[in-house]
């Protein structure tokens, strides 16, 4: 069964109370819920994890090697400043597809650089929690899932 890691990195554990405003209500719990809801309809497996610490990403993007079929990955401010985040996901052949709840480019200077990017099979920004499922479509479709 196609299996997918949704990876949320530092401060996402705090989504429905922080800044409200720019990230909505939503809480992580209830993203994690529809994904899991949405990985039942569309018959593939989800893991969701969640880490303030950048090494502890690094360790679960290694770990996707035979046990995972692609990654979305919501890195947070790692996006915009990790080397580390850059080399692990280009030393594996696991996809992955970056996302952000908010529109990167349509905020400060500083987060439109994504480390991310250039690795990525593509990004999805600007579309709160539903980026998730749509991130689980692109990347079902981009594995050549069957729903
Ligand atoms: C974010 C955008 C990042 O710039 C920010 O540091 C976050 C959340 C988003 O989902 O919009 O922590 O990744």
């Amino acid at each position: 069964m196609t299996s997918l890691l949704i990876l949320n990195g530092p401060n996402l554990n705090l989504l429905g109370t922080r800044q409200p405003e720019v990230y909505g209500k939503t809480t992580l719990a209830e993203i994690e819920a529809m994904c899991a809801a949405k990985a039942k309809d569309c018959g593939c497996s989800v893991t969701c994890l969640q880490s303030n610490c950048e090494g502890e990403l690094v360790n679960a993007i290694q770990a996707t090697r035979g046990t995972h079929d692609g990654i979305i990955l919501n890195a947070g401010a790692y996006t915009h400043t990790s080397v580390a985040l850059l080399d692990a996901i280009a030393s594996i052949d696991v996809p992955v597809i970056e996302l952000h709840l908010s529109n990167i480019h349509a905020r400060e200077e500083f987060r439109h650089k994504s480390y991310i990017a250039p690795v990525a099979v593509g990004q999805i920004c600007g579309f709160g929690p539903d980026g998730y499922s749509l991130a689980m479509d692109a990347m079902l479709s981009h594995l050549g899932h069957a729903t």
